[in-house]
C-alpha cells in the first residue's frame, strides 16, 4: 500500500522549531513529551493542536507565546494558531466522603416512629462528651426536628462563616438542626432532591471539625433522609433504638435490615422504654414487656447495648430543654452505661 498520499501528522517544516519549545519549567521540548497531535502549515497560517492540558492559564499562556515565536521564527507563517483543549474536569468521586475532621460517624435510628431516637441521640452525645470527647449533634430529622426544643435552643440562629456554617455551640457539644435554620415550627414538605441537598448540606457543609464523634438523631424509618445519609458519609455504626412491644421489634429488624442493606455496620440495638420504677413506691413496672430485645439482638448478631428506663424525669426535662441535667445521678446512668458500650465498640472497630 502507498503511503504517498498519506498526511503525516505534524508537517516537516513544523518539526524542526516545535523540537526547540520546552515545556515551561522543563527541559524537555514537547514533541518528545508527545504534547503535540496536529501541526500544519497551510499558506501562511500554522495550526497546531496539542493534547489536552491541565496547567495553570499562565502556562499555557507561555507555552503558546513559545510556539508561536518559535514557529514564527523557522517559517514564512504569518498567523499562527494554537488550540490546547483544556481537559474534562475530574469525574466527582463517587461513594461516601469522609467528614474532614471528624472520626467517627453514629446515626441513631429506628424503624418505628416515637421509640425514644432523639432522646437517647441527645444523652449519647451528652454522656460522649462528659466523658471528654469532642461531639457533635446533627438532627436530620428534616420533619420533625426536636432537638433544638431538649436542649433548649428554640431561638438559635447558626453564624454563616466564609464558606461553612457553624454549628451552634451549647451544653458541651457542637450541634446543628434544620429546625435553627427554617424553624423547628415549620412543618416543611421535603422532596426528594430537596431532601438529598439539606442532608448534604448539614453534613458537609457545617464546620463541625475537629470532633471525635458526630451523633446523628434520624426520622423514623428507612427513606430518602436514611438514604441520602448513607451515601455521603461512611457511617462509623448505627444505633438502633426500640421499644419492647412487638410492633417495636419487627421495625428494629427492617431498621437494622436497612443498614445492612447499605453495607454500614450497627453497633447494637438499644431497648428504650425497658421498665419504669414507680416514684412513689419504687417498685418496678414493665410496662412494654421488657426483655424481649436481648434475644433479638442475638438473633439479629449485632449487639444489645443496654436497657432504659421511662423515666418521666428525663422526658420532663427534655421538654424544658435540660437534657443535660438528666443525664447527672441516677436518671442520667442507665444513658452514660450505653454511651460507654458504644464508645467500646466505636474503639473495637
Ligand atoms: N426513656 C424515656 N423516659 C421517658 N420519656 C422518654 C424516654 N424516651 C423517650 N421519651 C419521651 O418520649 C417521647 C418520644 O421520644 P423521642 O422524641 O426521643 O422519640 P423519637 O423516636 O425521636 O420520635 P420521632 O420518631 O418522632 O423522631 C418524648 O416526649 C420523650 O421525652
Ligand atoms: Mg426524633
Amino acid at each position: 500500500m502507498s503511503q504517498e498520499n498519506e498526511k503525516f501528522p505534524i508537517d516537516l517544516e513544523l518539526e524542526a522549531p516545535l523540537k526547540t519549545v520546552c515545556y515551561p519549567g522543563f527541559d524537555t521540548d514537547i514533541l518528545s513529551m508527545q504534547l503535540v497531535t496536529e501541526a500544519h502549515l497551510e499558506g501562511g497560517k500554522a495550526v497546531i493542536h496539542l493534547r489536552p492540558l491541565s496547567a495553570p492559564p499562565e502556562v499555557s499562556e507561555e507555552l503558546e507565546n513559545r510556539i508561536a515565536a518559535a514557529v514564527r521564527e523557522a517559517t514564512n507563517a504569518e498567523e499562527v494558531e494554537v488550540h490546547a483543549p483544556v481537559p474534562p474536569p475530574p469525574k466527582e468521586k463517587q461513594g461516601p466522603q469522609p467528614i474532614e475532621g471528624v472520626k467517627w460517624v453514629v446515626p441513631v435510628a429506628s424503624g418505628k416512629g416515637g421509640v425514644g431516637k432523639s432522646t437517647v441521640a441527645v444523652h449519647l452525645a451528652l454522656a460522649l462528651a462528659s466523658q471528654g470527647l469532642k461531639v457533635g449533634l446533627l438532627d436530620l430529622d428534616l420533619y420533625g426536628p426536636s432537638i433544638p426544643i431538649m436542649l433548649g435552643l428554640t431561638n438559635a440562629k447558626p453564624d454563616a462563616l466564609e464558606d461553612k456554617i457553624a454549628p451552634i455551640e451549647a451544653q458541651g457539644i457542637k450541634v446543628m438542626s434544620v429546625g435553627f435554620l427554617v424553624g423547628a415550627d415549620k412543618a416543611l414538605i421535603w422532596r426528594g432532591p430537596l431532601v438529598m441537598k439539606a442532608v448534604r448540606q448539614l453534613l458537609h457543609e457545617v464546620a463541625w471539625a475537629p470532633l471525635d464523634v458526630l451523633v446523628l438523631d434520624l426520622p423514623p424509618g428507612t427513606g430518602d433522609v436514611q438514604i441520602t445519609m448513607a451515601q455521603e458519609v461512611p457511617v462509623s455504626g448505627a444505633v438502633v433504638v426500640t421499644t419492647p412491644q412487638d410492633v417495636a421489634l419487627g421495625d428494629a429488624i427492617k431498621g437494622v435490615d436497612m443498614f445492612n442493606q447499605v453495607g454500614a455496620p450497627v453497633l447494637g440495638i438499644v431497648e428504650n422504654m425497658s421498665y419504669f420504677i414507680c416514684p412513689d413506691c419504687t417498685s418496678r413496672h414493665e410496662i412494654f414487656g421488657h426483655g424481649s430485645v436481648e434475644p433479638l439482638a442475638a438473633k439479629l448478631g449485632v449487639p444489645f447495648l443496654g436497657e432504659l428506663p421511662l423515666d418521666p424525669a428525663v422526658r420532663l426535662m427534655a421538654d424544658q430543654g435540660k437534657s443535660r441535667e438528666a443525664l447527672t445521678g441516677e436518671h442520667g446512668e442507665p444513658f452514660v452505661q450505653v454511651a460507654q458500650k458504644v464508645l467500646e465498640r466505636l474503639k473495637e472497630r
